[in-house]
């Protein structure tokens, strides 16, 4: 099934790290990222899920929360979370779903034939508090993840959320955004009383909003 920007995404049953959860009310009134990894016990995935666990009290200033996904068993994560912290300094501390039978993995369109017929993809799902699609990503099992990455754009989504801005190209927090072109200038006074710059007439720059 392919998910698209805007849809809301499928719920599900599994069985977690963390006992089993229903994802919609998991979720509750958070955001929230779901990520695969192809499989447990190889060497870039160890690196990704230490990398996660990390960052969590970044997800978690952002109230977003984080589950990760493969294809093995229930105890296999379980072991596996030893070496990670064994070797990466971090365990994991958020909910890794066990999918042995690839309902969820199905769901979410994390198997890709053509790569592999048996591991998931590296995707990304995040999820905004109205259960809606507002960014994927599928990186190849070769290719480990930037998790900061993720946080950036996470960033970018929630002030978006919030105000009439988008983000240029390699924004991050706290620097100026431009506001979008469905805002005329005279709408704009009133949103943006500090005022703007005006690069071109569809390239109008301001301070970062609530900064
Ligand atoms: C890895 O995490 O290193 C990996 C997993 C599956 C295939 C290739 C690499």
């Amino acid at each position: 099934m392919t998910i698209r920007l805007g849809d809301v995404v499928p719920d599900f049953d599994a069985e977690t790290t963390e006992g089993p959860i229903r994802f919609h009310e998991w979720l509750g009134d958070s955001w929230g990222v779901l990520f695969s990894h192809p499989r447990n016990f190889t060497p870039v995935c160890t690196t990704e899920l230490g990398q996660v666990a990390r960052l969590k009290p970044e997800f978690d200033r952002r109230n977003v929360k984080v589950i990760g996904l493969s294809v093995d068993p229930l105890d296999a994560h379980e072991k596996w979370a030893q070496d990670i912290a064994e070797t990466q300094g971090y365990a994991p501390n958020f909910p890794l779903i066990a999918d042995p039978d690839r309902t969820i993995s199905g769901l979410y369109d994390m198997i890709h034939p053509n790569a592999s017929d048996t591991m998931t993809v590296r995707s990304v799902f995040v999820v905004g508090p109205d259960k809606k699609l507002k960014l994927s990503l599928t990186y190849p099992a070769s290719a480990g993840r930037n998790f900061d990455e993720i946080l950036r754009v996470i960033d970018s989504l929630q002030l978006t959320a919030q105000h009439a801005v988008a983000t240029p190209a390699n924004w991050k927090d706290g620097e100026d955004v431009i506001i979008v072109p469905s805002v005329s200038d005279e709408a704009a006074k009133e949103k943006f009383p500090g005022g703007w710059k005006t690069l071109k007439p569809y390239l109008r720059m301001v301070a970062q909003p609530g900064k």
